[in-house]
């Protein structure tokens, strides 16, 4: 909780790295699952011996190279510049405790780029058995930037036995690595991968000119690319849901359960949006490319790149929203708050233990409380809110039509945000039932607001200025003022 905040304007940091993710997941998904298609494809050449097929995999692999190590490689670095500005203490976390995951994964990712520059430039100069070889080491080592990076990533969120219910780390780095999300989440991957080679290779197949034989068998080819994820992908897709958190899980179905009434989460209905874009591909891949390859064109193939990216923005969208309001699930929280730090934080008061919020409250008059509410908005609620616009949830639009009391009131409230109740009751057999019910109907969306009352009491006053109520009143006050006022000063003669 001790770094300074990067605000960004409409759009907040969040979206910073999602942008950027999304578009990087979509191009490295890509670097692996087509590596697995290299490696099919050359192996099908050398078993027919079809030059022409070779020629194929010479121009599919030069798109490989540029879009891979060119886009890829620098999204990659992107995306790490991206979460080290918009949320330093989650980066610290993770470079702290997956440290030797990361440099295992940076390893991999150098013999990578390495094996796939060789496998490139040895085209067609080399024995093709071997250059075949190369094609499979290449496989395996992409493998093992995703075995690493599944890894990190279900651990942000699935995190075993790594903590306790407190948010204090238990266990070993190993039970976060290998959590029960790990497996399911890494087979879906797998299959998104070779889904994703498909689509990028009926791109590049459609653009075959004068040979249409050898176009049709590609193009039919690759659509097959499509039905691990078509036969088995449900089946672990549905094993991953088993293994989120109780409270993730609960916050899908109470979405999907309620579709009748129109009035279902934006997570769920987001999942919805996924699977629409699946179901959507997989039949347009079916009709299209694999039954009527003669009808197949460059303009269709880039229509199911694009359902191809819906498809991946939503997903990825998903996984990242069923961490919230946490960065590390149970540890801490987006606004880097850390779980087991809340009643320490409530003890000591917001600004003595934020470092930089204490500085640039120093640089503030002592009763000026709306600038230190600023301060503590900044801190606490700018990486999910923007202050006021129509941009990223702004705090100006959500507040609506509330007033002084009722913003008062939902800052008291938001102190209880973690706060899970369990009640004992007995059942009709006279047994003993704990049954446990969130205090606010914030928690899961978000964390408690943490401080000593009067630096709650200076977010209300901040949040009353940015209010639609607030904004009025300021406004009439104004008028008013101006109205009292003389509209020019009175001259005075000597
Ligand atoms: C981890 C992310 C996160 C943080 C941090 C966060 N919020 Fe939120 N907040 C949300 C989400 C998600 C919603 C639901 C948004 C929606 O309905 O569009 C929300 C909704 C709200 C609402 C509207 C609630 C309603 O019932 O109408 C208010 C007010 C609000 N937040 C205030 C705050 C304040 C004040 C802070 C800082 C103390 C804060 N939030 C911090 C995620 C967060």
């Amino acid at each position: 909780m001790s770094y300074p905040v990067w605000e960004v304007p409409n759009i907040g940091n969040g979206w910073v790295i999602g942008l950027i993710a999304i578009f990087h997941v979509f191009i490295s998904h890509f670097a692996i699952g087509g590596g697995a298609f290299l490696a099919l494809t050359e192996t099908l050449a050398l078993k027919k011996n079809d030059d022409r097929i070779y020629a194929y995999i010479k121009k599919h692999s030069k798109f490989f190279l540029l879009l891979t190590t060119v886009l890829g490689a620098v999204s990659g670095v992107g995306i790490w510049w991206a979460i080290g500005l918009a949320n330093p203490s989650g980066t610290q976390v993770l470079i702290q405790n997956f440290g030797m995951f990361w440099g295992a994964e940076w390893v991999f990712f150098a013999a990578e780029l390495a094996t796939f520059l060789a496998y490139y430039y040895t085209m067609g100069k080399m024995d093709k058995k071997q250059h075949c070889v190369l094609a499979w080491i290449y496989f395996g080592i992409s493998f093992w930037t995703l075995f690493v990076i599944n890894g990190i990533l279900t651990g942000m969120l699935t995190n075993g036995g790594w903590l306790n219910n407190n948010g204090d780390i238990v266990g070993t780095i190993y039970q976060a690595f290998f959590n029960p999300a790990f497996w399911p989440a890494m087979f879906i991957r797998l299959f998104i991968m070779f889904a994703l080679a498909g689509i990028y290779a009926l791109l590049t197949a459609s653009t075959i000119k004068g040979q249409d034989d050898l176009k049709h068998y590609l193009l039919r080819y690759s659509a097959k690319w499509m039905l691990p994820g078509l036969v088995v992908g449900p089946l672990f897709v549905v094993w991953y849901l088993f293994t989120l958190p109780p409270a993730t899980q609960q916050i899908i179905m109470s979405g999907l359960s309620v579709i009748g009434e129109g009035n279902f989460s934006l997570m769920a209905k987001v999942i919805f949006l996924a699977i629409v874009f699946a179901t959507g591909l997989i039949g347009m891949v079916i009709v299209g490319p694999f039954l009527n390859p003669k009808g197949f064109n460059t303009t269709f193939a880039l229509m199911l790149m694009a359902s191809g990216f819906g498809f991946m923005f939503t997903e990825e969208w998903s996984r990242e929203m069923m961490r919230k309001p946490y960065v590390i699930y149970n540890y801490m929280y987006s606004n880097g708050l850390r779980k087991n730090q809340i009643a320490q934080v409530n003890a000591d008061g917001f600004f003595t233990s934020n470092a930089w919020a204490r500085a640039e409250g120093a640089t503030l008059a002592k009763e000026d409380a709306v600038g230190h509410g600023k301060l503590m908005f900044r801190y606490q609620c700018m990486s999910c809110h923007t202050a006021t616009g129509t941009g990223y949830r702004s705090m100006a639009r959500l507040l609506g039509e509330r007033d002084e009391n009722a913003i008062v009131n939902l800052v008291t409230l938001m102190k209880d945000n973690h706060v899970i109740l369990s009640e004992e009751s007995k059942d009709e057999n006279g047994k003993t039932v704990i049954t446990t019910k969130a205090k606010t109907p914030y928690n899961g969306y978000m964390p408690p607001v943490v401080g000593h009352q009067d630096e709650l009491d200076a977010l209300s006053k901040y949040l009353v200025t940015i209010s639609k109520k607030g904004m009025e009143a300021g406004a009439e006050k104004a008028e008013a003022q101006m109205a009292t006022e003389p509209a020019s000063l009175p001259t005075t003669k000597s």
